[in-house]
């Protein structure tokens, strides 16, 4: 196979980096990210095409932002700042870039002054694109033009004279900007010079050739989920070490209802995986005993599961490696900080057990995207029935029982929560959406069920469109269906006397409650 084209994005903290790396890759060009902090060696030895520098919630005049060494204009390929990016390579060059205006999320009309910059190719002369940061360049450096500006004059595009390093003010990544696609091209196709010949397929098959170098005649141990992407990890590893790979099975207790049973025979009869089971519901709900702050709750069930895992994993034996499931959101969402995003939720898939269990990560999902690991998992022959799961969380229902997790509370939700699903399913909106669940509150409220008062808890229906899990829009479902739902949680599920609809985004809310 002809080696591939890479573009390397150096990642400054924002939000859309990943956007960035999917975007690029959809266009069939494989995509890497790295922290802004990564050596200029690192990013050499990738022998890339061009780079992308990254927006960040950062400032540039700010001595704790994200500075990206000067080295990297040595290295003679094509650059292209984005948002913070742009205004870095500014500085760099020595411009200069003051606060001139609000930081939040918003439309600009872009009018272009340059028609001839490649970036620009086959664009109208003016459109709408979305801009994140209150910076803008107040200076240019020498040797370095504007090619567009927007309505309030400030420069929106800039490039030096040789055409060499590109900048961009707005989001070209994000859809609402009109034209981000093309120009993403122009500057992969026509300024990078890369060809569009990267895929899935290749992916697979560089994956498994790399992790059967890593890890050798090394022992692999994979905590199974049931969802998409461990399974995803474990039949990519199995396919490349075979019979090194040992995989576990934790019930938690906060599975929903029968998981554990149906997931438990699709790993072992259809996917021909050696599942180990360990039931160890008893002790996760003893440790949730009490808590209600959601944080501790995601502390509690991740403290138990390294407790179970460790022990189950000495029955195993020497393993040196441990096989994660992550994708590049959890990683972003948890937060690190050399590449300064903040936390904003803990995710305990993430941290705690490789440097307790002194085990080396294995992580052949974590730069991918929820949709590629899907296409993966088909192309591995995965069956649909477990690559069409909704992202479930970690630590399960916990986050969704809020208030004192208690036996009783979950078996509420795990009712309510098939419903759901069920009715779903039969109208078809199961796969129409990301993500569909039922989050039970700890308020009761007064109902009548056949003449008879009922005093009972709170179901509210959750369900979200998203395409990465980042961000996320609340789904609208029919009257007729809300209705129907409602009706069944009531009066099927003795103990619920009201069911609620969430119709909040992501941002302001997350998509769990907690
Ligand atoms: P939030 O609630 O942060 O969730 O908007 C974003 C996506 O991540 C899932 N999620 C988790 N996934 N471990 C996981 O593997 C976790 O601890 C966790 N918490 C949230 C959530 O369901 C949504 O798809």
């Amino acid at each position: 196979m002809k080696a591939k084209d890479v573009i390397i994005i150096i990642d400054c903290g924002s939000q859309y980096t990943q956007l960035i790396a999917r975007r690029i890759r959809e266009l069939r060009v494989y995509s890497e990210i790295l922290p802004w902090d990564a050596s200029i060696e690192e990013i050499r030895s990738k022998n890339p095409k061009g780079i992308v520098i990254s927006g960040s919630s950062r400032n540039v005049p700010l001595s704790k932002a994200p500075m990206v060494s000067s080295e990297i204009l040595e290295i003679g390929i094509p650059i292209l700042g984005i948002c913070y990016g742009m205004q870095l390579l500014c500085h760099i060059l020595g411009g200069k870039v003051a606060k001139t205006g609000s930081a939040e999320y918003r439309r600009i009309q872009v009018k272009i002054e340059d028609e001839n910059a490649k970036l620009f190719k086959g664009l109208p002369k003016r459109f709408y694109a979305w801009v994140s940061h209150g910076d803008s360049i107040i200076e240019l450096p020498p040797n370095v033009r504007s090619l567009a500006k927007s309505e309030d004059g400030s420069i929106a595009a800039m490039a030096t004279l040789d055409d060499r390093i590109w900048g961009l003010q707005f989001h070209p990544e994000v859809a609402h900007t009109e034209h981000g696609t093309e120009i993403l091209k122009n500057f992969l196709f026509a300024i990078c010079d890369c060809e569009p010949s990267w895929n899935l397929e290749g992916w697979v098959e560089e994956k498994i050739k790399e992790i059967t170098q890593m890890v050798g005649n090394d022992k692999v141990i994979c905590a199974l989920s049931g969802g998409v992407d461990s399974t995803v990890a474990a039949v990519l590893t199995k396919k490349a070490i075979g019979d090194k790979l040992h995989c576990v099975f934790v019930n938690n207790g906060l599975l929903r209802l029968n998981e554990a049973e149906n997931v438990l025979s699709i790993y072992r009869q259809k996917l021909n995986l050696d599942v180990h089971y360990v039931d160890a519901s008893k002790e996760f709900l003893q440790a949730l005993k009490g808590i209600t702050d959601p944080e501790e709750k995601r502390k509690a069930v991740g403290k138990t599961f390294i407790d179970v895992f460790e022990r189950e994993a000495e029955k195993v034996g020497e393993a040196k490696w441990l096989l994660q499931g992550t994708l590049y959101p959890d990683v972003i969402e948890s937060g690190q900080e050399s590449r300064g995003a903040s936390v904003i939720k803990s995710h305990h898939n993430v941290g705690g057990l490789p440097e307790e269990m002194k085990l080396k990560l294995l992580e052949p999902l974590k730069d991918l995207f929820k949709d590629d690991v899907r296409a993966i998992g088909a192309i591995l022959g995965i069956p649909h029935s477990i690559l069409r799961r909704h992202p479930f969380p970690g630590p399960g229902l916990s986050v969704r029982c809020l208030g004192e997790v208690t036996p009783e509370k979950l078996e509420l939700l795990r009712q309510a929560d098939a419903i759901f699903m069920d009715e779903l399913d039969s109208s078809g909106f199961y796969e129409k959406v990301w993500q569909a669940f039922c989050v039970l509150l700890p308020v009761r409220s007064v109902g009548v069920i056949e003449d008879e008062r009922t005093y009972g808890y709170t179901i509210v229906l959750r369900a979200v469109e998203s395409s990465d899990g980042m961000t996320a829009d609340w789904v609208y479902l029919s009257r007729e269906l809300l209705d129907k739902i409602a009706h069944r949680i009531c009066n099927e599920v003795t103990g619920i006397s009201r069911v609620v609809l969430d119709v909040t985004s992501k941002p302001p809310a997350t998509i769990e409650w907690e």
